[in-house]
């Protein structure tokens, strides 16, 4: 996959994409992430990107014309000709879709993403209009500038392209794959302050193992986000157990 991300601020990008996870996808070859300048866009002498709204207020506005620019650039074509299905140009904004595991699986099917990030007031409405496919957005809270929340996307998107995690079924069985919260994990020591890793994790019982992971993600669910379940897929099994745990809600 290939990934572009247009920025005012491309220095902010330098940490996250190199450490960890992301990292290593780009140096597997998995991912091949670029960011551009949007100043490289420019072609005034002092790089001016961007200007006072018209009709007045505070703030300023980024200027089409570099970003209009930039994405032609790495794209290689002109914006006429943008309507690739392969390709998916998004406009980070607070107005945007909120972002979710299945947008996040969704995009892993397209060959190259271009991120635009707004600053300041953000970016001239006909950038939204006109040249951006879709508008993300990362939550119902407005931030300084859209690169923290292409590095959210990003970052959700890369860990699901086969070969960046370790085990294949690590992503399967995450939250929200199958609509239900992850079920709870533990590691060694087996006591740690009178707290013990519950016996059936211990037993090495793979089936009683997997019985009971389902039900534990089913019951985090149930009291975290009960909203998931309406939408989850859900065997007799669970059904079952969702009555107990209404029940034993009841009860206190
Ligand atoms: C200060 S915000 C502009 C907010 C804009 N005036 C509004 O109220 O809709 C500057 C930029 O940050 C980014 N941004 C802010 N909040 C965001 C969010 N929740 N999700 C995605 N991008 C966001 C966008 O790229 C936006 O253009």
């Amino acid at each position: 996959m290939r990934i572009d991300i247009l920025t005012l601020f491309p220095g902010m990008f330098a940490g996250p994409f190199k450490e960890s996870i992301i990292g290593r996808a780009g140096s597997k070859g998995i991912v091949r992430i670029e960011i551009h300048d949007l100043r490289n866009f420019t072609r005034d002498r002092h790089r001016k990107a961007d200007d006072r709204p018209y009709g007045g207020g505070p703030g300023m506005v980024m200027k089409p014309e570099p970003v209009f620019e930039a994405v032609e650039h790495v794209i290689g074509r002109t914006t006429s000709l943008l309507r690739d299905p392969q390709v998916k140009v998004i406009l980070m904004s607070p107005q945007g879709k909120t972002f979710t595991q299945k947008k996040a699986e969704e995009l892993i099917g397209k060959e190259h993403l271009v991120f635009i990030c707004g600053h300041y007031e953000g970016i001239d409405e006909r950038v939204g209009e006109r040249l951006a496919t879709d508008e993300i957005s990362i939550g119902d809270y407005v931030l300084t500038g859209g690169e923290l929340a292409a590095m959210v996307v990003v970052d959700a998107v890369v860990r699901l392209l086969p070969g960046v995690l370790g085990a294949k079924e690590s992503a399967a069985e995450d939250s929200f794959s199958e609509e239900l919260l992850d079920c709870p994990h533990y590691t060694r020591p087996e006591v740690y302050r009178e707290m013990k890793v519950p016996e059936v994790l211990l037993s090495g019982n793979h089936e009683e193992i997997k019985k009971w992971r389902r039900q534990e993600a089913l019951w985090k669910t149930f009291l975290k986000r009960p909203d998931l379940i309406e939408k989850a897929e859900l065997t007799e099994k669970d059904r079952g157990n969702l009555r107990k745990f209404k029940e034993k809600q009841k009860n206190g």
